[in-house]
């Protein structure tokens, strides 16, 4: 084994940051490197893969050029292993990662080696790896060249803490279940949560699984699994969000940071933002949003993966159509599945914008924003919670499922709508979530939410605190 860290120790220390190759693993893990740069005392890495970084350069070039100005950040790429024309969305996460595992982890190797003392930019060498818990493989490559790794969940504590509970589960009996199972009963072995998991709210392949040892499950614990092989775990959350979770974590992995919302967090250090698109933002959205009244606008989009299909999309689009409610909603170019995404706007103009791609934070942010519809993905959940922004869920898939239950049920900042796609049902959530003394109650609660979280993230708050331990952690880890 190469002990490459030892070897040097009295460089610099340089943290490398690795998420998966994926939009919503980007924008979580990025604040994070801003933050940890801007505090001076290291130099930190961003890797992306050579398709992902040249996508971000076009699409984001402000938002690189700004990091240019910092000299101790930088961005550097590998190949992923699949050819450029090969498309990367949902339908292909399989094969991308199989590709990333096979392909990649000998470029990242030799990306950890390059240079002996220096490497071509006259960086130091790696001293210390922050590396999405998704890819265990590239942990596992740099704890073998002796580089101590923390890992990064991008998903919440909660949907951790229920894949971490999966062997439980199966143990307890409660999984798999029968396709007839009443979907709305309690689980009961998850600890913490037995108040309100019910089986409809456990990640999507629970739901699918019909024996033990099927495979989806095996490798979502797996991952679970994995994470705990680091020196830490790093989350996107936060005591004033999950901390009854944490704690129960905490008692069985106790090196764990809670360090979130990042977004939020990165603002309160350095004073500014941090977004990277791999499409291009239309911020003519914003400028509709400008001339729409105080809370009248419904925000909708299912983030950077969900396909509808293409009745699902009609549904929604009555719904929205039938509130009577301004709208503004994102159709990404591969949201509905099949057929086109087509719809008569005449006489909808005023009221109704349909953009391919929206500055979401700052859309988030408007004050003409009064609810947004979302599959819950933890991005876009940590940033209505953030914005104060109430919301109405459908999740689509994975952790989505427990994430949109958190927001219902636990904080009671929006509502859930999973397993339903009716016109009348979206019709009547865009109404209780816009109109009344349901909206009303949301407003205040997602309100006091986003206090609690400014107060996190500030100076002294929990989230920050736990941001300066994770600095000082990464310093001595890198000796
Ligand atoms: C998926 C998971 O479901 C999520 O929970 C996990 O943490 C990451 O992978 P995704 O579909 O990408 O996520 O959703 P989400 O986590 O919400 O991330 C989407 C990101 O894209 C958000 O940061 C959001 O601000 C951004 N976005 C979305 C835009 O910038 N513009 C848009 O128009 C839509």
């Amino acid at each position: 084994m190469m002990e490459v860290a030892k070897e040097n120790m009295r460089q610099p220390a340089h943290l490398l940051i690795f998420p998966a190759p994926l939009q919503g693993h980007i924008n979580a893990m990025l604040p994070l490197a801003d933050a940890l740069s801007f505090a001076g005392s290291l130099r930190v890495t961003f890797l992306n893969t050579d398709h992902n970084h040249r996508l971000l350069s076009f699409f984001s070039p402000s938002q690189y050029s700004r990091f240019s100005l910092r000299p101790n950040l930088r961005f550097l790429s590998i190949p992923d292993g699949l050819s450029d024309d090969k498309p990367r969305s949902a339908y292909q996460l399989t094969e991308l990662f199989h590709s990333l595992r096979t392909h990649s982890v000998d470029s990242f190797r030799a990306l950890l080696l390059a240079g002996g003392n220096k490497d071509r930019d006259g960086w130091p060498p790696v001293t210390c790896i922050i590396v999405d818990g998704l890819m265990p493989y590239f942990m596992d490559e740099a704890q073998a060249l002796g580089i101590p790794v923390l890992a990064f969940r991008t998903i919440s504590a909660s949907s951790l803490w229920v894949y971490l509970q999966i062997p439980q589960m199966i143990e307890a009996g409660e999984l798999p279940f029968p396709a007839d199972a009443d979907l709305d009963e309690h689980i009961k072995s998850v600890p913490a949560m037995e108040g309100f998991l019910r089986r409809r709210d456990l990640p999507s392949m629970c739901r699918k699984a019909t024996k033990a040892d099927d495979k989806e499950l095996q490798l979502f614990t797996n991952f679970a699994a994995s994470s705990t092989r680091s020196k830490g775990l790093i989350f996107n959350t936060s005591d004033s969000l999950e901390a009854p979770i944490l704690s129960q974590i905490d008692s069985i992995f106790p090196t764990t940071y809670a360090v979130g919302p990042l977004h939020a967090l990165v603002e309160s250090i350095t004073s500014s933002s941090v977004s990277a698109s791999l499409l291009a933002e239309d911020r003519s959205a914003l400028n509709w949003l400008d001339a729409q009244p105080y809370r009248s606008v419904v925000y909708v989009s299912f983030g950077s993966l969900a396909r509808l299909t293409h009745e699902e999309f009609l549904e929604f689009w009555h719904g929205f159509v039938n509130s009577g409610h301004r709208f503004l909603w994102v159709v990404r170019p591969d949201l509905v599945a099949e057929g086109t995404a087509a719809v008569e706007m005449a006489g909808l103009e005023e009221r109704v914008r349909l953009v391919a791609w929206a500055p979401q934070e700052a859309v988030l942010r408007h004050r003409a924003v009064g609810c947004f519809i979302t599959h819950s993905g933890w991005n876009s959940t940590l940033e209505s919670a953030a914005a104060g922004v109430p919301m109405v869920c459908w999740p689509w898939a994975w952790d989505q499922l427990v994430n949109s239950r958190l927001v219902g049920e636990v904080w009671k900042v929006g509502l859930d709508m999973k397993d339903v796609c009716k016109r009348e049902m979206v019709e009547s959530m865009v109404r209780a979530a816009m109109e009344g003394e349901k909206a009303e109650e949301l407003r205040r609660k997602a309100t006091d939410l986003a206090v609690e979280i400014r107060r996190s993230v500030g100076e002294g708050g929990d989230a920050r605190l736990d941001f300066e331990r994770l600095l000082r952690d990464i310093l001595s880890l890198s000796l």
